[in-house]
């Protein structure tokens, strides 16, 4: 089966599926000015984290096709000040920075514009083939984990619109079901923004995968009835000792799944692991707008100008961790530490 493409590059031109008109409708944006690109990160028309670091990668080459001088140190800098922009654009998932630097450095070593302007696509474009690379072997590893007739329950969206590959923990979800290893997925709504009810039930049933979606609340009463095997959920960040961020909610995943003795499993690319720092402690978590939580695809759902906290992200602690699944193999205790 063919892979939703979340970001494409195309006749010169950003292409981006607007995620948060899905699944009512599948809409491409053509981004030709950075502040697009920043308005689409921002507002999770391209989220996830692989994803918006291949999309932060074209976004520099769309960045370069702006700048007009032909100056080339005036150039590097204004292409450097829109670069720290965008990989400014959501603070946890590290492969935002990741690929933006991978693009500055580029910038750095140029000798002149046009060259310069090619190395950028180049290598936006290796970022992206890299992504797709590693999302396949991650699965391979992955799907080694489970056991034959396994449910797993996962959590937000980690498919190919999350990755602009085939996925991170959904990845191994597709790769265990074809290689009939697991009969059937649980898939949690994933309040507020609903990427599990809208996107990830969306893959999976394009890919005709068996699911029930539940309710964020219902995961600990089905683990306690014994109808989940495992959990495998992706990463935004992930510290050197195995702290993981990732979306909210996460955190409550890891500790039912403790008490109920159920392994659970991290999926990242290696570009996740932010090995500069220690422990998730040094995650800088997103806090997100009060209205996301107040109102309902557009409706108000709560009495006006209450307090609400929304961060988008929470930290795992690595002792709630069985294993976290890389490109490079599986990992365990003392992780990169
Ligand atoms: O806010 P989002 O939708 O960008 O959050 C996405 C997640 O938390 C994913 O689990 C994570 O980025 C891994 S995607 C392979």
């Amino acid at each position: 089966m063919s892979e939703l493409q979340p970001v494409m590059w195309k006749n010169n031109k950003l292409i981006l599926l607007d995620q948060s008109r899905l699944p009512q409708e599948e809409k491409y944006m053509e981004i030709t000015r950075h502040e697009q690109l920043i308005d689409a990160i921002k507002r999770l028309a391209v989220r996830g984290a692989p994803a918006i670091g291949v999309a932060a990668a074209y976004g520099a080459v769309t960045a370069a096709q702006e700048i007009k001088t032909n100056n080339l140190e005036e150039f590097k800098s204004e292409l450097k000040s829109i670069t720290r922009r965008i990989g400014a654009s959501r603070p946890t998932a590290v492969n935002l920075t990741w690929a933006v630097e991978r693009l500055e450095n580029i910038a750095e070593n140029a000798a002149d514009i046009p060259g310069l302007k090619q190395d950028l696509l180049k290598e936006a474009t290796n970022i992206h083939h890299e992504q797709i690379e590693s999302d396949l072997r991650m699965a391979g590893i992955g799907a080694k984990l489970l056991k034959k007739g396994d449910t797993v329950l996962t959590h937000c969206n980690t498919g190919a619109l999350a990755t602009a590959g085939s996925g991170t923990a959904l990845g191994i979800i597709k790769q265990a079901y074809s290689t009939g290893m697991i009969t059937h997925v649980i898939a949690t709504e994933t309040r507020p923004l609903l990427q599990g009810s809208r996107l990830t039930a969306y893959e999976l049933k394009k890919n005709g995968i068996p699911f029930h979606l539940i309710t964020d609340s219902t995961a600990g009463a089905l683990m306690k009835q014994g109808k989940i095997n495992a959990v495998i959920t992706g990463a935004d960040r992930i510290a050197a000792n195995g702290d993981t961020a990732n979306k909210i909610g996460t955190y409550t995943l890891a500790v039912l799944a403790k008490e109920h003795r159920i392994p659970f499993y991290v999926a990242a690319p290696m570009s996740t692991v932010d090995i500069k720092i220690e422990s998730g402690v040094e995650i800088e978590i997103e806090e997100r707008p009060s209205y996301e939580v107040t109102s309902f695809q557009g409706v108000i759902s709560s009495p006006e100008g209450i307090n609400v906290y929304n961060p988008a992200f929470d930290v795992t602690p690595h002792d709630y961790i069985s294993a976290i699944i890389t490109e490079r193999g599986i990992i365990r205790e003392p992780y990169w530490s």
